[in-house]
C-alpha cells in the first residue's frame, strides 16, 4: 500500500501545471454536461432545466425577458454550483494522494465561478450580460457550420430545435461524440442512392431503426423493401438515372441527409466504354448530387440540418486491384475534398474495406455490420467515417486527406458564392456573431 502511494505520489508529481489546469477545466465541463443530460432524463431536474426551453424562439430571440432571467435562477444557476461543488473533486483526490501543485486543481473552479456569475448577473437583468456570457444562445444568421470540438451556435441550436435527448455538450463536443448524441438522426429525412444494392438496404434498415425517415433513391426497376425482424417494410422509393440527376432537384429539397452510395466495378476491363462508365457512375453522378444538394441549403435551419454523405471507399488509399475503380473513386474523393471546403452544410466521407456485396462477393465484412458503424461514427460526429479490417487505412486516409486538403487550400481560391443565396447578409448581425463569422469571411 505504502509502495503504492509512493508511486502515485511520483507519477503525480511528474505531472506539468498546464496538464493539472487544462484536466481541472475539462473535469468541470464534463460535470456540466452530465448535469445537463442528467436534466433531461429525470423529472426532477427536468422541472427546473424546462425553462431554459422556454426561454427562445426558432430564431433564438428571447420570448419574454422575464422568463430569460426566471430560467437563469433555475437552471444556469443550479447547474454552475454543481459543477462548483464537482469542481472540488480533482483538488481533493490530489491532496489525498500527496501529489503536488494542488493549487493547479483550483482552476476548475475560478472557471466555474465566471459561469456562476454570469449566470447571476443574467438572472438579475443586468445591462449587456447576456450578449457577453451567452454567446451559444445569441440570435442570427449562422455564418459556419456545427463545429466538430467546440460548441458553437450551430451546434447548440439543435439541442433545442432538432432533437433535446441529443446535442448536450455546452463548450466541448466530447461528451456528446462520447454517447453518441453529436448527430441525431430521429426524423431526419435521409435519402441513400444505390438503394437497392447491399450496402444501400442495409443503411435503409438501420436508419430507420434510428427513427429516421428514410427515402431510397434507385436506379433499379422496383421499389425498395426493407427486412425488419422478418418482415419486408415498403421504403418510400424515388427513381433515378445517372445523367438526369437535375430531375432530383424538387426531391432533394426535401432531404436533410443525402448518401451517395452508389457504385460500380468494372474489374479488370480497361476498354474506353469502362472508363467512361467508371467516371460516369462513380465520380461524376455523385459530384452532380452533390453541387445540386449544396443549392437546397437556404437557410440556418438547412445549414444545421443538412448534410452529405459519400461513400468514396479505402480505395482512396489502397489498392483495390481494379484500376478502374480505384480511379474514378479516388478521383470522386478528390473532388469531395476540395469542394467541401467551402461546403454550406456538413460533408462526411465514408471509407470503406472490402465487404461482401454484388459488387464484391468476396468482401470479408458484412454490409449490415459496415451500416451500422457508419451510423455510429456519424453519431459521433466523425467527418472520415473509416469503416475497415485493414490498419494501415486508419494512418494512411487521415494523412492523406490532411496532406490534400492542405494543398487544395494553399493552391485554390474560396468559392466566393458560399452561402450567398442565404438570407441577410447584415453586417450588424455579423459582428454580433463573429464566433460563427468562418463561411461568409
Ligand atoms: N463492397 C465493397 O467491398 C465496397 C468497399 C468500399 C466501398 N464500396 C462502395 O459501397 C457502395 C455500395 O456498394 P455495394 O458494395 O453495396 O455494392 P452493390 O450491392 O452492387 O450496390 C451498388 C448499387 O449502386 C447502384 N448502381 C449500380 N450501377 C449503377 C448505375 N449505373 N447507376 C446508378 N446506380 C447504380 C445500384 O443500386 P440501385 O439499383 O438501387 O440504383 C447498386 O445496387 C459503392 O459505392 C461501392 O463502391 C464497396
Amino acid at each position: 500500500m505504502v509502495v503504492l502511494e509512493s508511486a502515485i505520489t511520483a507519477i503525480g508529481a511528474s505531472i506539468p501545471v498546464g496538464i493539472i489546469v487544462l484536466s481541472s477545466l475539462l473535469w468541470v465541463e464534463i460535470v456540466r454536461d452530465c448535469y445537463h443530460t442528467l436534466s433531461h432524463h429525470w423529472s426532477f431536474l427536468y422541472r427546473l432545466h424546462v425553462w431554459h426551453h422556454r426561454v427562445f424562439r426558432r430564431d433564438l430571440s428571447v420570448i419574454t425577458d422575464s422568463i430569460y432571467r426566471q430560467a437563469q435562477w433555475y437552471n444556469d444557476v443550479p447547474e454552475s454550483l454543481v459543477m462548483l461543488l464537482f469542481s472540488l473533486l480533482p483538488w481533493g483526490v490530489m491532496k489525498i494522494w500527496g501529489i503536488p501543485h494542488q493549487w493547479a486543481a483550483w482552476a476548475g473552479s475560478l472557471y466555474t465561478l465566471t459561469f456562476l456569475l454570469g449566470a447571476i448577473a443574467r438572472g438579475t437583468g443586468i445591462a449587456y450580460a447576456d450578449e457577453l456570457t451567452d454567446v451559444t444562445h445569441r440570435p442570427g444568421d449562422f455564418y459556419s457550420l456545427p463545429s466538430r470540438w467546440f460548441v458553437n451556435r450551430p451546434y447548440h441550436w439543435r439541442h433545442h430545435f432538432d432533437n433535446q435527448n441529443a446535442y448536450y455538450s455546452g463548450t466541448f463536443t466530447l461528451v456528446d461524440k462520447l454517447m453518441g448524441t453529436a448527430l441525431s438522426l430521429k426524423n431526419k429525412r435521409i435519402a441513400v442512392t444505390g438503394a437497392s444494392g447491399s450496402l444501400g438496404r442495409s443503411l435503409l434498415k438501420h436508419l430507420h431503426t434510428k427513427g429516421a425517415k428514410v427515402i431510397a433513391l434507385t436506379s433499379g426497376e422496383q421499389n425498395v423493401t426493407i427486412n425488419i425482424n422478418g418482415s419486408q417494410l415498403p421504403v418510400k422509393t424515388i427513381k433515378w438515372q445517372v445523367g438526369s440527376e437535375s430531375e432530383l432537384a424538387s426531391q432533394l429539397e426535401q432531404v436533410d441527409i443525402l448518401i451517395l452510395n452508389h457504385g460500380i466495378n468494372v474489374h479488370g476491363n480497361r476498354t474506353a466504354e469502362a472508363i467512361a462508365k467508371s467516371y460516369e457512375v462513380n465520380t461524376f453522378s455523385s459530384w452532380r448530387l452533390l453541387e445540386l444538394f449544396f443549392q437546397t441549403v437556404r437557410s440556418n435551419e438547412d445549414i444545421v440540418r443538412k448534410e452529405v454523405w459519400v461513400n468514396t471507399s479505402e480505395a482512396e488509399v489502397n489498392p483495390a486491384f481494379s484500376p478502374l475503380y480505384e480511379l474514378s473513386k479516388r478521383a470522386l474523393g478528390e473532388i469531395v475534398t476540395l469542394r467541401r471546403l467551402d461546403a454550406p452544410c456538413v460533408v462526411r466521407k465514408i471509407i470503406l474495406g472490402p465487404f461482401k456485396s454484388n459488387l464484391n462477393p468476396i468482401g470479408v465484412m458484412s454490409p449490415d455490420w459496415v451500416a451500422k458503424q457508419i451510423l455510429n461514427l456519424a453519431q459521433r460526429d466523425f467527418r472520415n467515417i473509416i469503416v475497415t479490417i485493414n490498419p494501415l487505412t486508419f494512418i494512411a486516409f487521415p494523412l492523406k486527406e490532411f496532406l490534400v486538403t492542405t494543398y487544395f487550400k494553399l493552391f485554390s481560391n474560396k468559392a466566393k458564392d458560399v452561402l450567398a443565396h442565404l438570407p441577410n447578409d447584415d453586417q450588424s448581425t455579423v459582428k454580433t456573431n463573429s464566433v460563427d463569422h468562418k463561411l461568409r469571411k
